[in-house]
């Protein structure tokens, strides 16, 4: 049996072990080498083993590409220096006039990469509630050829129906761009349920460790495939073999580390609704969260972040945040390591003044893979401060 009928049948955990990492043929490594050489030897000219420049394609970054596509059920995985590299990549397909609608509950850097960089090339764009997929049937904004959307979103946590966003997308001729982040593959695979692309910011969960920025893209189609590859090698935003190293370690554990911070998650969680400094608690496996329902059918489980607003206002939020000592105040989000931050003044900060500011009030937490008890503790104590 070859390599890639091997992979079709083994389950998500093997292929983040082996997928793309067959034994080193030269000397029997096991672990993928990471090959540093930028050029590599022609027996003719034109006749090259696989790999020419090191831009174009390298044997680390090429291991990392086959396992990342396998475990989001892809063809083509891209990967890149970061995941607004990934994003820029994709963003690229458009043409001036060209329309793309950003869900109106996602990462302030894509906000931004958007409004700031791609409409001054005169690409279009327009914000739009995602929840309400009849309003976007029904008002569908002129010239739009891409829908991009996160699910769960980046801070709210709100879950969005892939499938039903797809069929509308795809009826009137527009590309559905998935930013799976939050979620991973091990949670959910949007291509399964329609998506044309899915996005990584590979610094998060993919690597895992908070030591490495990456982006990566997976595609199925082809010809979508070969358009973003030939950008992805003539504007060259490419991760550095070693980073393309990190990543592949951090997947080979993906499956267990979600399954903790996942049940992490959820002790948190029960602290959090209960506790009366607490207003709303935002996790995508509350009943009354916006699109538990979808978030139920497309997910494996309900994922390692939460966010959670407090009753006293922005001064609670930015005093709790301060006042843990396990949670680090930090940006970034899906390492072992838990993380509290203000978004509002934080990561969304590029979002203030758009339709896509967050409220003041609003903490995020991404919860690690320590002792649940430890963690339940220090926000114990850190919301005595609120
Ligand atoms: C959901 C989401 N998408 C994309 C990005 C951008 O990724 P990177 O920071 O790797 O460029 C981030 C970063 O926080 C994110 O949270």
């Amino acid at each position: 049996m070859g390599e890639q009928e091997h992979q079709e049948g083994w389950g998500f955990e093997t292929r983040a072990i082996h997928a793309g990492q067959p034994a080193d043929p030269a000397s029997g490594a096991v672990v993928t080498p990471i090959t540093l050489s930028t050029t590599f030897a022609q027996d003719g000219v034109g006749g090259h083993r696989g790999f020419e420049y090191s831009r174009s394609g390298n044997p680390t970054r090429a291991a990392l590409e086959a396992c990342v596509a396998s475990l989001e059920g892809a063809a083509h995985g891209l990967a890149f220096a970061s995941g607004l590299a990934a994003e820029d990549n994709v963003l690229r397909l458009l043409d001036r006039g060209q329309r793309v609608v950003l869900g109106n509950d996602a990462y302030g850097g894509t906000y931004r990469l958007i409004a700031k960089v791609h409409a001054p090339t005169g690409v279009e764009w327009s914000a739009a509630d995602l929840t309400d997929v009849d309003a976007l049937a029904g008002d569908w904004p002129v010239g739009t050829a891409m829908v991009w959307l996160e699910t769960p979103t980046n801070p709210l946590l709100t879950c969005l129906d892939i499938e039903a966003i797809a069929a509308v997308a795809h009826e009137r001729g527009a590309l559905v761009v998935v930013d799976n982040t939050f979620a991973t593959p091990y949670l959910q695979q949007p291509l399964r349920h329609g998506a044309d692309i899915v996005v990584h910011s590979a610094t998060k969960y993919l690597g895992g460790h908070s030591d490495v920025v990456g982006g990566f893209l997976a595609v199925d189609d082809d010809e979508l495939a070969e358009r973003l590859r030939y950008t992805q090698n003539a504007a060259g935003a490419v991760p550095a073999p070693f980073d393309c190293y990190l990543v592949l370690r951090g997947v080979k554990t993906l499956a267990v580390r979600m399954d903790r911070h996942c049940a992490n998650a959820r002790a948190v969680v029960d602290l959090l609704v209960a506790h009366p400094a607490v207003d709303r608690v935002l996790y995508p496996q509350l009943p009354d969260h916006p699109g538990h329902a979808a978030a139920a059918r497309q997910m494996r489980d309900f994922g390692g972040m939460v966010s959670f607003t407090l009753r006293g206002g922005e001064e609670a939020a930015l005093r709790v945040v301060g006042a843990t000592e396990l949670f680090t105040l930090a940006e970034s989000l899906g390492a072992v390591e838990s993380l509290i931050e203000h978004p509002g003044q934080m990561t969304h900060a590029s979002a203030v003044g758009s339709p896509l500011e967050v409220p003041a009030n609003l903490v995020r937490l991404s919860v690690g893979i320590e002792s649940s008890a430890d963690l339940v503790a220090d926000l114990e104590q850190a919301l005595t401060h609120a």
